[in-house]
């Protein structure tokens, strides 16, 4: 398949570190490398966009390749995520991007909007509700994505919600193989997984363990604690 070289992924990077959200740069650029299979014209989903870091990242990449990402969030209110003013500055952050031609936003529930979606995706990115079932749902997404396309989920391995669903739907089914992660952001891809694969998974258990220990932490106030015992800094969740 051939590509057109797409810019830098540095420039990208610059403009989506100014919006505030939970990426780091070396899942952007994983976010980034896997946009680049995506063919012309092609198009990628999101589940989970508040502010727009991540979609700032996949719309750069797509705008090259005269491909769309469609944003799927219902901009949940609440302290944490914020409801309209967060949907407010998601299109805001789009505009001063140029990318508002590039991202088509829907605003609903990622549960809400599966059962009528027809369209082929070329490459799909899981970050919202991150609950067992949430998730669960979440992962039908990926029969609308051809064989080998890529599937990202992040806190993967960090949440137990998602992990338990990564764990009852890909480690125990046989739709995707998982190949890698940074930090808690983890690529899948659809296609049969071989028993390495599934080890793979298995393997990313400690760490989950590890992160979990680390939220009860956080959640008990014992920041001093997660640091000594598990090297983890900052108030938020390891993600
Ligand atoms: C962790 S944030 C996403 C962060 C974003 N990807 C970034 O890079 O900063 C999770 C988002 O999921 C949204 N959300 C919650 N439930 C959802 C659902 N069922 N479908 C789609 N989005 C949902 C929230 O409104 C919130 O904006």
């Amino acid at each position: 398949m051939q590509h057109r070289a797409a810019p830098g992924f540095q420039a990208a990077w610059e403009v989506a570190d100014r919006i505030p959200g939970w990426l780091t740069e070396a899942q952007a650029r994983l976010l980034w490398e896997t946009a680049e299979e995506v063919p012309d014209g092609g198009l990628l989903l999101e589940i989970g966009s508040h502010q727009g870091r991540s979609t700032v990242v996949l719309g750069a990449l797509a705008r090259e390749r005269d491909a769309r990402v469609v944003a799927v969030d219902p901009f949940v209110d609440g302290r944490l995520f914020g409801g309209r003013p967060t949907r407010e500055k998601f299109e805001r952050h789009l505009a001063e991007a140029g990318l508002t031609p590039t991202v088509e936003l829907l605003a609903d529930y990622s549960t809400r909007a599966r059962p009528s979606w027809s369209r082929p995706l070329d490459h799909l990115y899981i970050d919202g509700k991150h609950d067992y079932w949430t998730l669960s749902d979440d992962l039908r997404w990926t029969r609308h994505l051809r064989d080998r396309g890529p599937v990202l989920v992040h806190d993967c391995f960090s949440s137990i919600g998602v992990t338990l669903g990564i764990l009852v739907h890909v480690l125990f089914s046989g739709r995707l193989r998982y190949e890698r992660r940074a930090g808690s952001l983890a690529l899948f891809r659809v296609g049969r997984p071989s028993l390495r694969d599934r080890a793979r998974i298995l393997g990313e258990l400690p760490w989950w363990i590890r992160n979990v220990a680390v939220k009860v932490l956080l959640r008990l106030r014992l920041r001093p604690v997660a640091r000594v015992l598990f090297g983890h800094r900052g108030p938020y969740d390891p993600y």
